[in-house]
């Protein structure tokens, strides 16, 4: 039989094709059959769903503000996904508190995602809350005026437009909402 494949390309194209679909389906199929979890219901994009339900659709301003995040690039040094990694879950924590793991749910309202793929800055996937809009403003300004040290370019067009600081900042507040795991207006100055 495997000699028949080596001596016959039809053969062998055959084989191959059904042992690239035996993969398909091993890999594609069988893993939502055996775990319920890849068909459990998203949790926070369900407003009925009580107090977890906290994923909304962006409003007007907060889509201006994620074409602002599209338009400069942010997303060439930051990424937006926490992995379960405790480099992740640490670094994004807050006052002692773990942050929680990123889940598809919260990507949703998305497209495209801004998972990014380099983090040369940190992961923003959880700022959400964590600074006010003053620390924002002045970091878009300049980033080394309030981290010392920090790369980040300065982006003083933004800063110096009051609409379009507004509509970013708004964009960034909503990163991790659905998670609803900090408390809200405790900003870290
Ligand atoms: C060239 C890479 C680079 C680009 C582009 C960039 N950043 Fe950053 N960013 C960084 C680095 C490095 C830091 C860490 C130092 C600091 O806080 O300034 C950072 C920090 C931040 C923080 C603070 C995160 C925290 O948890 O403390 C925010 C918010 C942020 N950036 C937003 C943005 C936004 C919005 C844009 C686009 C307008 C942007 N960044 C573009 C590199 C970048």
């Amino acid at each position: 039989m495997l000699r028949k494949a080596d001596n016959s390309a039809v053969a062998f194209v055959i084989g191959a094709l059904v042992l690239f679909f035996i993969g398909g389906i091993l890999t594609t199929v069988v893993p939502p059959l055996v775990d319920a979890s890849w068909s459990k219901p998203f949790e926070n994009s369900d407003p009925t769903k009580g107090p977890t339900g906290k994923l909304k659709p962006y409003t007007e301003l907060e889509l201006q503000g994620r074409a602002i995040y599209v338009r400069e690039g942010c997303w060439y040094c930051h990424t937006q996904q926490t992995r379960t990694i405790l480099a992740d879950t640490k670094r994004s924590g807050w006052r002692g508190v773990d942050s929680p793991v990123s889940t598809p749910d919260e990507f949703v309202y998305d497209n495209p995602h801004m998972f990014g793929t380099k983090r040369t800055g940190p992961d923003l996937s959880r700022v959400g809350g964590k600074y006010d809009e003053q620390w924002h403003v002045t970091h878009f300004r300049n980033p080394a005026d309030l981290v010392p040290g920090s790369i980040m370019p300065p982006f003083p067009w933004i800063a110096a437009d009051p609409a379009e600081s507004k509509a970013l900042v708004a964009y960034l507040q909503t990163l991790g909402r659905a998670k609803d795991w900090r408390p809200d207006g405790d900003f870290e100055k």
